[in-house]
């Protein structure tokens, strides 16, 4: 015979956190990229996400990222895809430099 209550708390603490772990993995809590909002991101997402995921800005650094832009700018062209306008690629290079990942970490 159990009287004591401590069962019920554990199991409704045990579903509780169940609840609150299983909310974490799904909802998109922690935004893929900085700043999704702003109006670097929608040019970055227009002009990188035709061929491929848009890579994380972490992926190079500041010094890596505007060679990168440059071959980009040559796959769109030999894709047919057309040239990103030049204010455009200034643009993505801004936001892409503001979060790229500093020299040190690799
Ligand atoms: C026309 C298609 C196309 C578009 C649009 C495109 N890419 Fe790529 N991307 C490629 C191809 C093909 C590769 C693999 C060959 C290579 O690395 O050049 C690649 C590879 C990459 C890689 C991995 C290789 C590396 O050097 O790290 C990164 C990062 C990347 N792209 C970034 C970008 C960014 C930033 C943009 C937008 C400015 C972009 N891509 C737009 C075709 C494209």
């Amino acid at each position: 015979m159990c009287r004591c209550p401590s069962n019920l708390v554990l199991g409704l603490g045990g579903m509780l956190l169940v609840l609150l772990s299983g909310c974490n993995q799904q909802s998109p809590a922690v935004p893929a990229y900085p700043e999704m909002t702003g109006e670097g991101f929608k040019t970055f997402a227009e002009h990188c996400s035709a061929c491929h995921a848009p890579p994380k800005p972490t992926t190079h650094t500041a010094r890596e990222w505007p060679s990168v832009i440059a071959r980009m700018q040559q796959h769109r062209i030999q894709r047919g895809l057309g040239a990103m306008p030049a204010a455009d690629m200034v643009k993505i290079k801004d936001y892409l430099l503001e979060y790229a990942r500093s020299e040190d970490e690799r």
